[in-house]
C-alpha cells in the first residue's frame, strides 16, 4: 500500500513568491512530504497567491473554489492560501471559502511545518499574517539538492543550474497604485553572509546562474535589526561574482529613482553581471508619474538609459507599463508611446491599471474608463512588439554566448537556451546539457526569439 504523503503546490506571481513556493517545498519535504503535479492525489495543498491587480485575486479564488469539491472527497486533505492574497486578506478568505486550513502571510512562510502539524492534529483554521516593521529574513537551511522541484502546472520552478536567491524583502516606495507594500511589508535586506552562503552552496550543486531578488534591489543594505552589517548592493554583486562556479549573474527588480552610479559601473567591471536592465517605467508622462509617486522624471530615467548604455553599448533594456492610470490623458498615454520608441525597449511587460485595496489610488476620483484602457494597451502592444522585432532582427549574423536550458519546445532536435541579455535562442545541436555556455551565430530575430546555428 502507497503511504506517501503528497504535496502540491501552486505558484502565482512574480519570482519572488517562485522563490518562496520552493522554501515551502523545501520545508514540506523535511516533513516527508515528496511533491506531485497532480493536486488530486495531494494531502497538502498551497496556493501561494499574488494580488498586484484584481485578476491576479480573481484567479485565487476561482481556484479555491475549484477545491472545495476535493476537500469534501477528502476531508483530511489541508489547504493553505499563503502570499500576498492570504496577507491582505487574512481570516476574510476562511469567511468566504470555508474548506481553507491555513492562511499564511509572505512573511510567515517559515512556520508553515508547524502549522501544516497543527491542521492536522486540530482541523480548525491556523493562521499567520503578522507583518514586523522589524522582520529578519531568517537564515534557511540550504536548498534540498539540485534537481528536486515542486513544479505547479502553472508556474514551473526554475531548472536546477538557474536559481532564484532572495535578498531583500519587503517595500518602502508606496506608488500610489500598488499594494505591495501593504502585502509584503517594510523593507529589509538578508545579511551578505546568508546571501554568499547560499549561493556558494548552490554554485556546488552544479547552479551556474542566480538571479538576487528583491522589490527594490538598489537600495539593498537597510538591515531592519541595527546589528547587522551593512553593504550596498554594487558590493554584494561584486562578492558574489568571486563565487566560483557562478557564470552568470542578473538581478530584479530595480526602482530608477535608485540607480546609482556605482551600480551602473558594475555593468562595466563585473564580467559575470548579464547586460540585462529591467527598469520599469510606468509611464512616459511626468505629470502621471508623479501621481504615481514614482519620484523621477522622464528626463532622469533618459539620463540613466543614456549611462547605462554608455558602459554596456550591447545591454537590452525591458520595463513595466501600466495604462489608464486616474487621470491619464491621451497626451498622457501619447507620451508613453514616444518613450516606447526613444529607449526601444527589448520588451516590456504591460498592464491596465487596477484597483487595489488599501492604495491611494484607489480614492482617485478620474478613473479611466475599462474600453479607453483597453483599447490603449493594444495600441501600446502593437507598438512595442514592432520594436520588439526590430531589436530581435539586429542580433542577426552576430555569434551569442548561450547558456544552454533544455530541448527547445518547439522543434525536436532543437536546443534552447539565453543570451548573456536574456533574449531566448533556438538552435540545431546534438544533445547538450543544461547550464552549458556555447557560441551560436543568430540567424533570425523573430518576435520572441532568436533562432540560429551553433559554431
Ligand atoms: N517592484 C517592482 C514591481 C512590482 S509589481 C517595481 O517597483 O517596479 C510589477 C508590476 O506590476 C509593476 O511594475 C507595475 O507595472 C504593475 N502593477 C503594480 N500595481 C498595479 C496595479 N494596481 N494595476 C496595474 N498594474 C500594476
Ligand atoms: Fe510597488 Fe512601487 Fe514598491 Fe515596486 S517600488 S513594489 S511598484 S510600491
Ligand atoms: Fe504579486 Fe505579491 Fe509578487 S502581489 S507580484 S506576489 S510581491
Amino acid at each position: 500500500m502507497n503511504i506517501e504523503k503528497l504535496a502540491y503546490i501552486e505558484t502565482f506571481g512574480c519570482q519572488m513568491n517562485e522563490r518562496d513556493s520552493e522554501i515551502m517545498g523545501q520545508m514540506l519535504g523535511n516533513l516527508h512530504y515528496s511533491p506531485t503535479t497532480d493536486m488530486k492525489q495531494a494531502d497538502v495543498i498551497v496556493i501561494n497567491t499574488c494580488s498586484i491587480r484584481d485578476k491576479a485575486e480573481q484567479k485565487v479564488y476561482s481556484l479555491l473554489g475549484r477545491l472545495k469539491k476535493l476537500k469534501k472527497k477528502k476531508p483530511s486533505l489541508i489547504i493553505s492560501v499563503a502570499g500576498c492574497v492570504a496577507q491582505q486578506e487574512g481570516k476574510r478568505l476562511q469567511d468566504r471559502m470555508e474548506h481553507v486550513d491555513i492562511v499564511i502571510g509572505p512573511q510567515q512562510i517559515y512556520r508553515l511545518p508547524e502549522l501544516v502539524s497543527k491542521a492536522a492534529q486540530k482541523g480548525k483554521l491556523q493562521m499567520a499574517v503578522e507583518l514586523s516593521a522589524g522582520f529578519v529574513i531568517p537564515r534557511y537551511s540550504p536548498p534540498s539538492p539540485a534537481g528536486i522541484s515542486y513544479k505547479s502546472e502553472k508556474v514551473a520552478s526554475s531548472p536546477a543550474f538557474k536559481k532564484f536567491v532572495t535578498i531583500m524583502q519587503g517595500c518602502n516606495n508606496f506608488c500610489t497604485y500598488c499594494v505591495v507594500p501593504y502585502t509584503r511589508g517594510r523593507e529589509t535586506s538578508r545579511v551578505a553572509e546568508d546571501i554568499i552562503a547560499e549561493i556558494s552552496n548552490l554554485a556546488e550543486q552544479g547552479v551556474r546562474e542566480v538571479t538576487l531578488l528583491g522589490q527594490n534591489v538598489n537600495s539593498y543594505g537597510k538591515i531592519s535589526d541595527g546589528s547587522l552589517q551593512h553593504i550596498s548592493f554594487p558590493e554584494l554583486l561584486k562578492r558574489v561574482s568571486t563565487i566560483d562556479g557562478i557564470k552568470r549573474i542578473r538581478f530584479t527588480t530595480s526602482h530608477p529613482k535608485d540607480l546609482s552610479a556605482e551600480l551602473i559601473e558594475c555593468f562595466a567591471t563585473i564580467e559575470k553581471l548579464c547586460p540585462h536592465f529591467h527598469l520599469p517605467v510606468q509611464s512616459g508622462s511626468n505629470r502621471i508619474l508623479k501621481k504615481m509617486n514614482r519620484k523621477y522624471t522622464i528626463e532622469k530615467y533618459l539620463d540613466r538609459v543614456a549611462s547605462l548604455r554608455k558602459v554596456r553599448p550591447d545591454i537590452s533594456l525591458t520595463t513595466d507599463i501600466i495604462v489608464g492610470f486616474p487621470g491619464e490623458t491621451d497626451e498622457d498615454f501619447q507620451a508613453t508611446l514616444q518613450l516606447l520608441d526613444r529607449v526601444r525597449y527589448h520588451g516590456a511587460f504591460s498592464f491596465k491599471y487596477s484597483d487595489r485595496p488599501q492604495t491611494k489610488a484607489i480614492a482617485f476620483d478620474d478613473k479611466v474608463e475599462e474600453q479607453v484602457k483597453s483599447e490603449r494597451l493594444r495600441i501600446l502592444q502593437e507598438r512595442q512588439n514592432d520594436i520588439c522585432l526590430q531589436r530581435n532582427r539586429e542580433y542577426e549574423g552576430s555569434v551569442q554566448l548561450v547558456m544552454v536550458e533544455g530541448e527547445s519546445k518547439n522543434a525536436a532536435g532543437q536546443w534552447s537556451g539565453r543570451t548573456m541579455s536574456n533574449i531566448i535562442v533556438n538552435f540545431d545541436s546534438p544533445a547538450l546539457s543544461p547550464g552549458r555556455e556555447v557560441h551560436v551565430k543568430i540567424t533570425e530575430g523573430l518576435l520572441h526569439s532568436l533562432r540560429g546555428v551553433m559554431i
